[in-house]
């Protein structure tokens, strides 16, 4: 019962994680080819059609600190992923340091580029928005600053725990995106997202829920994997299957509805 039980566990975190890469990846390939496109054709005003704060002519320090964020998010989220294959960490730690270093650096230098492009600029929706994804960026940088603080250290398993907190809190605007579109379907329609202003309930509530439920969920699983029985055990990798399966149907809906119209040629 007890291996049936680890090996469920694992098996959902290998579902999880394998959704969470083939979305994740979508993402980057369509802000590489969106804006990277655009960009490329020297067309900046081209990335308006999608960001409301975005690139404003003679601008310069938001342009290049917008630019550099979006750069950056291809790096960050093609890297990111790489971190939690052990078998990378096993038979090339110089590979899992160096990237390890880039990831964390990257997610400091998004959330800054994030936190001036929020507060100069704006970003869709109102101030639940903002704040929502403000705190997003402190607690990426506090958890970035301890995974680095406990890898110096060599205390790995506490490193493992911080540097996944970090990584599922990167992962929070994709989560918005992912979660947004999941509630579209489940809903048959933009129920509660407020319209062209898009202040609605939900996205008031997902504004805070997009980096929040799945910091939760992590918990629960690194609780799970620690210090429960196989029934405990059992039931956290029902939950990550079924939340897995979600964030699938999420992912879908997002690339169809969001990323693949506006990608190159699409
Ligand atoms: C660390 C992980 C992050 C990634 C991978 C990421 C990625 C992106 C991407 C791809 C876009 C373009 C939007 C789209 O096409 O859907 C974007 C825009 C933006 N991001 Fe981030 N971002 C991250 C974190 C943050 C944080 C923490 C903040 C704020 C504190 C932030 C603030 C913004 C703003 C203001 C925009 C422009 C929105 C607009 O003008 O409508 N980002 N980000």
């Amino acid at each position: 019962m007890r291996s049936a039980a680890n090996k469920a566990l694992k098996g959902s975190a290998i579902f999880w994680y394998v959704t969470a890469v083939i979305g994740q990846w979508l993402f980057v390939a369509y802000v590489a080819s969106f804006y990277g496109g655009a960009a490329m054709a020297g067309n900046f005003e081209r990335w308006n059609e999608v960001l409301v704060g975005g690139y404003v002519k003679g601008g310069t320090i938001g342009n290049v600190a917008l630019a550099t964020h979006l750069l950056l998010a291809i790096i960050i989220t093609v890297g990111g992923p790489l971190q939690l294959i052990p078998y990378l960490r096993a038979r090339a730690l110089p590979f899992h340091r160096w990237n390890g270093r880039l990831y964390l650096l990257t997610a400091i230098v998004m959330s800054l580029t994030g936190l001036y492009a929020v507060w100069t600029r704006g970003t869709a929706g109102g101030f639940s928005m903002r704040f929502g994804i403000s705190i997003n960026a402190v607690l990426i940088v506090i958890c970035v600053a301890m995974a680095w603080r406990y890898a110096l250290a060599r205390k790995i398993a506490v490193h493992r725990r911080w540097a996944l907190r970090a990584f599922i809190l990167v992962s929070g605007v994709w989560f918005f995106r992912v979660g947004l579109m999941l509630w579209i379907i489940a809903n048959s329609g933009p129920v509660g997202i407020g319209g062209k202003g898009f202040d609605g309930p939900f996205v008031r509530f997902w504004a805070y829920g997009c980096y929040l439920l799945p910091l939760a969920v992590l918990e629960l699983y690194l609780l799970a994997q620690g210090r429960s029985g196989p029934a405990g055990k059992l039931a956290m990798a029902g939950l990550l299957f079924v939340l897995s399966a979600g964030v699938g149907i999420g992912i879908f809906g997002a690339f169809m509805g969001m990323w693949l119209p506006r990608m190159a040629g699409g």
